[in-house]
């Protein structure tokens, strides 16, 4: 039931190009406009929207920030991200126009159950994006939006992230259509191009094999930095998870723009740091900022490890290693960065033999407070 590989988290990572398709399929009418066939919310009352909460823990929680960037540029509606359990103690501003987002792969959380039972109490709508059918979180939401990823076995999150993500996009253009005019071109060009991911992710995934070697000379590290900016931000928490999740490695996660606000104090000869870096055409000219970052990092002896779009020259003078990703627009980035830092994850733990698919500690659905 493998298919033919080691472990359920790599035949998973290779379902990927899958599991975007599939969550994407049958979403486009004729004309390229966005159909959303699984929705009961009214299409008036979404046009309403005021103020969009997602709430979400861990890896979901990750999709969830990429989402904010994403939903906020095509929508201009402001989207804030709630960790379930901090948003279900604490006093949340929720109304009748506030979209409550929950994500969940197994839609089953209690953390985030409980957060959209707050939701729905506070008289706000709910909507769940979850990846299991007739799950709980679902039953009890206003609206569903389903990922299609199929079952995921693995406790690490892989597929259920990038399909995660792809209906947070999907969600964010069709919010974008409601508004129309401009908003609603700028949706129909994204759609497209997203459309180009399933494949861009094909070509990523038959190029891993130094990822992988990286990952077996590094069996003995005891700690790794992830950074990155924007969209790339909750892509370097997301690898830290990972590592943390699989290989009992400390590792931590950071904005690149906090790196002088107290983290570059960390780097010492020979620390290993991934850095993501955004697209050269990323806005705010923050690829050239990532680059300065990886550069002081490097002056002070870190080790470099870049994640950087085919085509990025600038980060080669600074790197100890290049990985490259395929390149597509800035937003819809962490769809292929984050894979290298999956399949990283993956070799390190089995390099130092341990249970990929069933780390100590951890359960696959939580679902307890
Ligand atoms: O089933 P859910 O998506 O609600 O699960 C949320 C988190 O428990 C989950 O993403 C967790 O962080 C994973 N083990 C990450 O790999």
């Amino acid at each position: 039931e493998k298919g033919g590989y080691a472990t359920f988290m790599e035949k998973e990572i290779y379902e990927q190009p899958h599991a975007v398709r599939d969550t994407l399929l049958g979403r486009t009418d004729v004309e390229g406009r966005l159909v959303l066939d699984d929705m009961s919310i009214t299409a008036d009352q979404l046009r309403d929207v005021d103020r969009i909460t997602i709430v979400a823990c861990g890896t979901a929680a990750y999709a969830g920030m990429v989402a904010k960037y994403a939903i906020e540029h095509w929508t201009r509606i402001p989207v804030e991200v709630s960790l379930a359990h901090e948003f279900r103690y604490s006093d949340p501003i929720a109304t009748e126009r506030t979209l409550i987002v929950s994500i969940s792969q197994s839609g089953e959380t209690m953390d985030t159950l409980m957060a959209v039972k707050h939701a729905r109490e506070l008289g706000a709508m709910t909507l769940s994006i979850c990846n299991t059918h007739g799950s709980t979180i679902p039953r009890e939401s206003d609206a569903v939006l389903y990922t299609h990823a199929g079952p995921e076995i693995a406790v690490a999150s892989t597929k259920a992230f990038l399909a995660q993500i792809t209906a947070c996009y999907i969600l964010g253009l069709y919010l974008a259509q409601l508004r129309g005019g401009t908003f609603a071109d700028d949706a129909q060009s994204v759609m497209k191009e997203l459309h180009e991911v399933p494949s861009k992710l094909e070509d990523l995934l038959g190029r891993m094999d130094r990822v992988k070697e990286i990952a077996r000379f590094m069996a003995d590290t005891r700690s790794v930095l992830f950074l990155g900016r924007n969209v790339g931000f909750p892509v370097a928490l997301e690898g830290a998870l990972k590592l943390k999740e699989l290989a009992y490695i400390h590792a931590e996660g950071f904005a690149a723009g906090e790196l002088k606000h107290g983290p570059i104090a960390l780097i010492e000869a020979g620390q290993p740091v991934f850095i993501v870096v955004p697209g050269p055409g990323t806005p705010h000219e923050l690829h050239k900022k990532v680059v300065s970052n990886i550069q002081e990092i490097r002056a002070r002896g870190a080790r470099t490890i870049v994640v950087a779009e085919d085509g990025d020259e600038d980060v080669v003078p600074f790197a100890d290693e290049v990985i490259r990703v395929p390149a597509t627009s800035p937003l819809l980035a962490p769809l292929l960065t984050v894979v290298p830092l999956q399949v990283f994850a993956l070799h390190l733990s089995s390099a130092k033999g341990l249970d990929v698919d069933q780390p100590r500690n951890l359960a696959k659905s939580v679902t307890v407070e």
